[in-house]
């Protein structure tokens, strides 16, 4: 079976394609184009929703046609073969607020044969909602043109089965994806710009958040404590890389002069960050003279504010609920520091850890295609309307 998914509910435009076996544990990648919006945004200090919609609307054909043609799926017509009118009419309908969208999407259809596409899954939440729109619309006309079933996918929940995916090159050099054999319940550290979430998956599928952060997202604190240091964004990735320099060169900060590590002690799997980055915002205002010795020092004790946090109630929530595996998602899981000691503190309780690849961590479509995959494997059923949820949690799915 081959599925194609669509990803736009952020900064990245992003189409994968994967091949199944018969019993749809083992995924053949095809294809997974990405386009990332990051360089543009990074002008305005954070993502601008209708800024990344009229940008996934200008790369989703294109990015389209890159995925069909690396997968082998794309043969071209040297005619022309009209859709026909209701097809037409539709998928202009569906694509009237996505300039060019329409026409580009239906010249691509009417000059190619059909390919072999055997379902569609597409992102509809949580994320911004113009930008998921964009993907949605495709995915909805794509799915009327190859008359293929449409399964909507919730972002987190990709993120969660991408975080726990083992990845082996075939002899061809090909990528294969497979899911490891997990004892359930599983708990999840869901960490990205827009996330902070302890989710216990029992072995249906469904999903309970048991934590999750009261304000800012750690992806967020990151990007903002970035910001006030002058780091350009996303600056997650450099306030780490930054703190990992002190690190290395071994400078601890003593405990009296540490940001507060927030709700650390407290009894439940709740996060704030909020008041931690305002810490920093403090701490950089009242410096006269800042010099990037001082810049990466505030970079490595923040670093080891989350870290520790975020280590403390992962550890607290794997032991209430008797998980024995921990799986970590999101962009944030590509944090060196935090794969660190999570995986130190795993292995002392002798628990097993499914980190993603640093490059997997981030949004793609892959993530997007290996959860309908496990959808399709539940028997959960395709749908015929799909509607962009903004805040779809994933306990909702
Ligand atoms: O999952 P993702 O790509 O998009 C969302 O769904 O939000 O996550 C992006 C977030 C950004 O806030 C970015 O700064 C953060 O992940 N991030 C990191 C690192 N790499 C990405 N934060 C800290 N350390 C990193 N190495
Ligand atoms: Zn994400």
């Amino acid at each position: 079976m081959n599925i194609l998914a669509i990803e736009t509910s952020c900064d990245e435009t992003a189409i994968a394609i994967v091949q199944t076996n018969a019993s749809m544990n083992r995924m053949r990648v095809l294809a997974e184009p990405l386009l990332s919006q990051i360089a543009l945004h990074a002008e305005y200090g954070g993502v601008f929703p209708a800024l990344a919609k009229r940008e996934h609307a200008k790369a989703i054909v294109p990015l389209l046609k890159t995925a069909l043609t690396e997968a082998g799926l794309y043969h071209p017509k040297k005619v022309r073969q009209p859709l026909g009118s209701k097809l037409t009419k539709k998928i202009q309908t569906l694509l009237a607020r996505e300039e060019n969208t329409s026409e580009e999407l239906i010249n691509l259809l009417e000059y190619m044969r059909t390919p072999k596409i055997d379902a569609i899954a597409v992102t509809s939440g949580p994320g911004l909602e113009p930008a998921l729109w964009v993907g949605i619309n495709t995915a909805l006309a794509l799915s009327s043109a190859l008359d293929v079933p449409l399964y909507p996918v919730n972002h987190m929940e990709g993120h969660m089965y991408a975080g726990a995916l083992i990845s082996e090159k075939n002899a061809k050099g090909e990528t294969v994806l497979s899911f490891p054999d997990i004892a359930y319940p599983i708990l999840t550290l869901l960490i990205s710009g827009g996330h902070t979430e302890l989710v216990l998956t029992k072995n249906n599928g469904k999903h309970t958040i048991v934590g999750a952060t009261r304000d800012d997202a750690v992806g967020e604190a990151f990007d903002k404590v970035a910001r006030v240091l002058g780091i350009p964004y996303p600056g997650g990735p450099e306030v780490s890389r930054r703190a990992k320099l002190m690190r290395d060169s071994g400078v601890t900060i003593p405990k009296q002069d540490q940001f507060p590590r927030p709700m650390l002690h407290t009894p439940d799997f709740d996060f704030s960050f909020s008041g931690l980055k305002t810490s920093v915002l403090y701490r950089t205002q009242k410096i006269e003279n800042m010099t990037d010795e001082i810049r990466n020092t505030i970079a490595l004790d923040f670093e080891n504010a989350v870290t520790e946090v975020i280590v403390k109630k992962t550890m607290g929530a794997l032991e209430k609920y008797s998980a024995q595996t921990l799986i970590v998602g999101g962009g944030v899981s590509a944090n060196t520091e935090i794969r660190k000691r999570l995986t130190e503190s795993i292995s002392e309780v002798k628990k097993t850890i499914y980190l993603p690849k640093p490059k997997d961590a981030t949004d793609n479509a892959l993530m997007i295609a290996v959860t309908a995959v496990k959808h399709i494997k539940l028997g959960k059923k395709p749908k015929k309307k799909v509607i962009a949820n903004g805040n779809w949690k994933i306990s909702k799915t």
